[in-house]
């Protein structure tokens, strides 16, 4: 199974994403991330792209392309993956869809997360990451039990984005409206468009998710219960997306 997840800054992707490699034991491939972490490491490909996510532009297609037409090869993405902020404009989906196609591999469904743009910038003023297993919280609507302390692994170390100021989000935004929003036709002109509200509670999103990926016959790993009301219900113990 291998899908996209498209949507605006805040939208809930990488919350979903992790959810549902739980659910269907599928990676989630953040190109978000996968920049950032350059960027941590102080790489020259960190070096080249800091500035560009600070100044909230998108950086540019080639080192994208290449960056995930590489991760696609690795031995994780075999049962299949979820991508998260890739693609991001027309040229993006068009070498995505020549990549799959010489891999021999098919995109089964791509959901739209559709947020009000007031909406998105309460999510991501409050959001907060774990920086040692990667867990996301948020101020208001999925805050740690603990203040301070990590759900998930214990861990103090819990950090905010650089790229979350209000002034980045607005270009950000703009980005996505722009550059991004064209592939919303692209891909309904294609049938696999599906979109589901991402104005609702994380648990209903993901409900959403699956119902639309039941429909192209992914089945989530628990068999036999909807994925996302087995979640509600074995939430106390649970692990946050
Ligand atoms: P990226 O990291 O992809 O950022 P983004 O698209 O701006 O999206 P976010 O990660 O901010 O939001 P999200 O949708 O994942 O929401 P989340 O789940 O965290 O990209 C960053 C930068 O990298 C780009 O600006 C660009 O520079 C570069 N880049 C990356 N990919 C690129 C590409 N393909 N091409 C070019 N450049 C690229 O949720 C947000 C908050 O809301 C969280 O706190 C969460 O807990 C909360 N929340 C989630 N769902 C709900 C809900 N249903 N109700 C209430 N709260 C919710
Ligand atoms: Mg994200």
């Amino acid at each position: 199974m291998n899908i996209i997840l498209l949507g605006p800054p805040g939208a809930g992707k990488g919350t979903q994403a992790k959810r549902l490699q739980d659910t269907y034991g599928i990676v989630q491939l953040s190109t978000g991330d996968m920049l950032r972490a350059e960027v941590a490491s102080d790489s020259a490909l960190g070096r080249q792209v800091k500035a560009v996510m600070e100044a909230g532009s998108l950086v540019a297609d080639d080192i994208l392309i290449a960056l995930i037409d590489h991760r696609i090869d690795q031995p994780d993405c075999a049962k299949g993956f979820i991508l998260d902020g890739f693609p991001r404009t027309v040229a993006q989906a068009e070498a995505l869809d020549a990549m799959l196609a010489k891999k021999r591999l098919k995109l089964d469904a791509v959901i739209e997360m559709v947020v009000d743009d007031a909406a998105l910038v309460t999510r991501i003023a409050g959001r907060y990451t774990c920086a040692t297993c990667g867990a996301g919280y948020h101020d208001q609507f999925k805050p740690t039990k603990v203040p301070g302390v990590c759900d998930a692994c214990g861990s103090r170390d819990l950090t905010r984005r650089t790229d979350d100021t209000a002034s980045t989000v607005n270009a950000r935004l703009k980005a996505y409206h722009g550059l991004t929003k064209p592939l919303l036709p692209y891909y309904r002109a294609r049938g696999v468009l599906h979109a589901v509200d991402g104005m609702a509670e994380i648990d209903e999103v993901a409900g959403q998710i699956e119902a639309a990926l039941a429909k192209v016959g992914a089945v989530p790993k628990r068999a036999g219960k909807p994925a996302a009301a087995a979640k509600r219900g074995a939430k106390k113990g649970a692990s946050p997306g």
